[in-house]
Parts: structure tokens; sequence; C-alpha cells
């Protein structure tokens, strides 16, 4: 089996995206943490928006949003949950391509957020420099920015002793399940950097294999603070604790 990045086209962690996120019980409360950081109907732009798991419900909240995403397969999920929403929340949300590194939209927001782990996806030093660059550039004067990132405690720590049982073994839209088994762990404490390597096999009602796909997925560590200082975000409160696993950083601008 040949290893695909993580939400890569064809891959089945993009496919199966909503079906893992909405059993993971540790991003529960994320959505209620971001629209206390906006006024009421203000508005938001995510990087990372995914398949609009936070966006939609943003807009359904009264907020407008702007989300950007540097990956096709999860932009068109995005796009066809769009079409079937009512249409004054579909309106309030907008769907682009870009790289969060490296975007100007030439507008501010009230909010800039980038949850479940998104900045960790990208190699810390000037990747995280020029995504705070991003998040500043694109915020009011008095705007906030809001970064879910993991525990380097949680990163660290070792995979299953036995790689053959599920991670997750939940059933699909389709009447089938998916199972997820972590194949390699690899924390790189020089780099503070997780390597996994997770395999997605998607069965049948009968348990019949459909698909299988192996995916790499990388996240990078580092106090944000002192990157973030020097792009106009200050911290703005402790972090958020989130799901035991993560914090949301919260950043001002000035
Ligand atoms: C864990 S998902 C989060 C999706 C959504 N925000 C949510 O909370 O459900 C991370 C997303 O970040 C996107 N991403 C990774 N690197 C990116 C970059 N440099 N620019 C924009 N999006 C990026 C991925 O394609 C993926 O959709």
């Amino acid at each position: 089996m040949t290893t695909r990045p993580y939400y890569a086209e064809k891959g089945l962690s993009a496919a199966f995206y909503d079906t893992v996120t909405a059993a993971d019980t540790r991003l529960e409360g994320d959505l209620d943490i971001y629209s206390r950081l906006a006024p009421a109907g203000g508005s938001i732009l995510e990087l990372g928006v995914g398949t609009g798991r936070l966006a939609f419900a943003l807009a359904e909240r009264g907020f407008t949003v702007v989300g950007v995403d540097i990956a096709p397969a999860m932009l068109a999920q995005a796009a066809a949950k769009q079409a079937d929403l009512p249409a004054t929340v579909a309106a309030r949300v907008e769907l682009k391509r870009g790289d969060m590194t490296a975007l100007d939209l030439k507008k501010t927001f009230d909010l800039v957020i980038c949850p479940y782990f998104t900045l960790a996806h990208v190699p810390r030093g000037m990747a995280w420099k020029n995504t705070f660059a991003t998040a500043s550039r694109h915020l009011r004067a008095g705007g906030l920015a809001a970064f879910h990132l993991p525990l380097v405690d949680i990163m660290r720590a070792p995979g299953p002793a036995d790689s053959s049982r599920p991670v997750l073994n939940e059933p699909t839209p389709t009447g089938g399940r998916l199972q997820l088994f972590i194949r390699e762990r690899i924390f790189r404490e020089e780099f503070s950097r997780l390597d996994q390597t997770i395999d997605y096999v998607e069965l049948d009602a009968r348990g019949a294999v459909l698909r299988q796909s192996s995916e790499r997925l990388t996240y990078y560590h580092t106090d944000p603070a002192p990157l973030a200082a020097p792009l106009g975000l200050t911290a703005d409160r402790d972090p958020i604790p989130l799901g035991g696993v993560g914090e949301v950083h919260v950043f001002l601008k000035a």
C-alpha cells in the first residue's frame, strides 16, 4: 500500500473526515470557544476550513465566515455540504482555496481561527511565522486570533501497544464500518515533530474490505507566543484547554 499525505485526493482521511471528527469527543466545545471570541454577527476567517465542520455551524449561529483551505478534497466536501444548507446560512460562508502561510484577501475580520491542530500541520519556524502574519494582516485592531494546538506531552505519548487493534471503529454513512489503525507513531524530540502513519480501512456491511489507504499525518509543536509577538499578536489570556489533548491560544491584534 502506498502512503499518501493526509487530506490528499482519493485519500480516506479526506473522505471520512466528518465520520472521524464526529466520533472525536476531544473536539467537543470548540464551537462554543470560537463563538465566544467574536461579536454577535461578526466576521470570521477560518484558516484550514476543511469540510466546513465549524464554518457552517458558526454561520448557523449568525456569523459570516470566509474559510480557506489548501486541500481540494476537503473543499469539495465543504462545497457539497454548503449546497444542501438553507440559503440564508449558506450565504454567510465563502470557501476559498489558499495557503494560510501566504494569504492576502485584502480585508479584515473580527476573528481569525485556526482550529483542530491546523497550525501544527505546517513546520514550526517560518511557516508558523507566516501564518501569524496572515492572521495579523486579516484582523482589525482589537480583533482576536485563536490557534488550537496539540499538547506536546500528548504528541510524545507512544502509540497503541497492539497496532492490529483499531483505534477507531465507526459506522459509515453507507452502512459499513471505518476502522483506523496506527501503524507508526514517532516523536522526534529534536524537531518537536510527530510522524504518524495511519491505515484507513473501509468495510462493507458484511465486513469485506471496500477501500483502504495508508496516510501520513505530521504535527509540529513549539511555543507560539514568541513567534506571534513580532507580528503584532500578543497573548490575550491563558490558553483554553480543550479535550485533554490540546489548547486554544488566543492572541489580540493591537
Ligand atoms: C484537522 S483539519 C481542520 C478542519 C476544520 N478547521 C475543522 O476544525 O474541522 C486541517 C485542515 O487544514 C488544512 N491545511 C493544512 N495546511 C494548510 C495550509 N498551509 N493552508 C490552508 N489549509 C491548510 C488541511 O487541508 C485540512 O483541511
